[in-house]
């Protein structure tokens, strides 16, 4: 992918990563797999930063990408997957002091990766889990690598919700660890969904996936942030729909405009403004002056409204 007017001096990392082309790391059959060339240049950033032999931990290895990656570059390495019976949430990691860690997290109920486990370890696999404990053991994930790693990347996509049309997506729920080093957009090439044939086509097909590069720095006695995760809350609509904007928007389909027909209109478009008041009509008065005042409005007898030419 060409960015017109960019100057390649700049080397091959940017936020906008393509591999179009597969590089020979990790097994391409393996579900989820992540090109090694993604790794390379990640490497390639920290021994620009005087890291020359950066040690890489993956502790979701699966296809062994990274594994790969690291033997063929002759750095340190080490790798596991709930696959060899190692959980990533709970149990130790293997070492401290990584230069990097690498979190492919599984691309939670698009992709089953535990359906080939022993039964005591199924319940286990993050893919498996309901979207919040997954997020919640995301963040706990990220936690620990930070604790043990100077640098963390996190790869993960967002997930089309079936049947409902919207996406869950990890990155923006989970939390971030240190400082955000670059947010880069990752694009998929050859994705298993890309061939899957759909009767309905009326949707917007994922072709990105998101990797984050965090710096963590942390060393022991040090201090350790954290962006916490995104919570979904309920909001009151009618905080943000003032009575003068509400009022404003009916009076654009009403000729005359009286108290009882903005009453009903607001009963009708608005109904969450008059569970805030005990005295809606005099609500409904006082608005009506302002906009008089404003200039919005002007009464054409007493108690009935025009709006005001512009
Ligand atoms: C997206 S895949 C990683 C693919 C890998 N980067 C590659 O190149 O093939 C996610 C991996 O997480 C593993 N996994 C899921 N839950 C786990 C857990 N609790 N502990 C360790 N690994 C886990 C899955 O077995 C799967 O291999």
């Amino acid at each position: 992918l060409k960015i017109t007017g960019f100057n390649d001096d700049f080397g091959d990392l940017t936020t906008l990563i393509s591999v179009p082309k597969r590089s020979p790391f990790g097994n391409p059959s393996y579900r989820g797999n992540y090109d090694g060339e993604v790794l390379a240049k990640l490497v390639g950033f920290l021994q620009r930063n005087g890291i020359q032999s950066p040690y890489v931990y993956d502790p979701m290895e699966g296809g062994k990408t990274s594994r790969d990656v690291c033997s063929h570059l002759a750095l340190p390495y080490i790798g596991d997957d709930i696959h060899n019976g190692f959980d990533v949430v709970n149990d130790d990691f293997h070492d401290t002091g990584f230069d990097l860690t690498m979190l492919h997290y599984p691309y939670w109920s698009m992709i089953d990766y535990a359906k080939d486990l022993a039964p005591e370890l199924q319940g286990k696999d993050m893919s498996r889990m309901d979207w919040r404990t997954f997020i919640e053991a995301v963040s706990h994930v990220n936690y620990k690598a930070a604790a043990h790693s100077r640098y963390v990347a996190v790869l993960v996509g967002d997930m089309v919700v079936k049947g409902k049309g919207f996406i869950k997506s990890i990155q923006r729920e989970m939390a971030w660890v240190g400082n955000p080093i670059r947010f880069f957009t990752k694009l998929q090439h050859n994705a298993t969904s890309f061939r899957t044939k759909y009767s309905n086509t009326n949707f917007i097909p994922i072709v990105t996936e998101h990797l984050i590069l965090f710096k963590t720095d942390y060393k022991p006695g040090g201090e350790l942030w954290i962006l916490v995760p995104g919570q979904y809350k309920k909001i009151h609509v009618d905080h943000y729909v003032t009575w003068k904007t509400a009022i404003k928007n009916l009076s654009k389909s009403m000729e005359q405009i009286t108290p009882e027909s903005v009453f009903e209109g607001i009963k009708q478009h608005f109904p969450v403004k008059l569970q805030k008041t005990n005295t809606p009509e005099a609500t409904i008065r006082r608005t009506l002056q302002e906009l008089e005042s404003d200039g919005f409005l002007q009464r054409a007898v007493r108690g009935i409204y025009v709006k005001r030419a512009s």
